[in-house]
């Protein structure tokens, strides 16, 4: 199955992704790289990769940004969309024509701790504030509104006592990376239908 993914940051969703691929533990191909942030670690570690990589944004493309998106996603023939740690919503046309086929990762249990804000280590910081036990990893289909379609898959990760967000963030960003990895692999299988 060929990939598309949009970034970011720092990319080491896409970049365990990418590993995977390379050693044939997931049957995919990542075939392109869009960020709307032209010194994105995403769009390093692509062309490290040797994966076309593009940096579009609203500056770059102001209206035409959705168009831009959709044409380079098509254009390498993605199948499948990852939103990995990208800020931005995607417009109506790439919505629309790849509906039911771009997935998000986000690093938490939603429908808890999701939604406008809820990024970085905010999450984690509200996750520790509201004093649970437990938090994880959504990779759910992407609609109009943020960390808001149908879930896909959960991983749980434990809120350990003495937690920081930044402890906490290293030990669910290690769980992102098999569990995309994994999902992915469910995915390409037919094991998770995204109809
Ligand atoms: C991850 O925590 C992901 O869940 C969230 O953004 C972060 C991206 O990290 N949506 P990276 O750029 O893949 O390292």
């Amino acid at each position: 199955m060929n990939l598309g993914f949009l970034a970011s940051g720092r990319g080491s969703n896409l970049q365990a992704v990418i590993d995977a691929c390379r050693r044939g533990e997931l049957a995919a191909t990542p075939r392109v790289v869009i960020s709307n942030n032209s010194a994105s670690g995403a769009l390093e570690r692509a062309r490290q990769a040797g994966i076309p990589a593009y940096h579009l944004s609203s500056h770059t493309h102001g209206e035409g940004l959705d168009e831009a998106i959709l044409e380079a996603l098509r254009r390498h023939e993605a199948q499948l969309v990852v939103l990995a740690g990208y800020m931005k919503k995607l417009g109506p046309r790439t919505l629309a024509a790849y509906r039911n086929r771009i997935v998000n990762i986000h690093p938490a249990l939603l429908p808890k701790f999701g939604g406008q804000g809820m990024y970085g280590m905010n999450v984690h910081q509200a996750v520790i504030t509201a004093g649970e036990r437990e938090t994880g990893v959504t990779i759910h289909l992407v609609d109009e509104e943020y960390d808001h379609g149908a879930t896909l898959a959960q991983a749980r990760v434990p809120v350990l006592p003495g937690d920081t967000p930044e402890t906490l963030a290293r030990r669910v960003l290690e769980r992102e990376h098999t569990f995309l990895v994994e999902t992915l692999g469910k995915i390409v299988r037919g094991e998770i239908p995204l109809d």
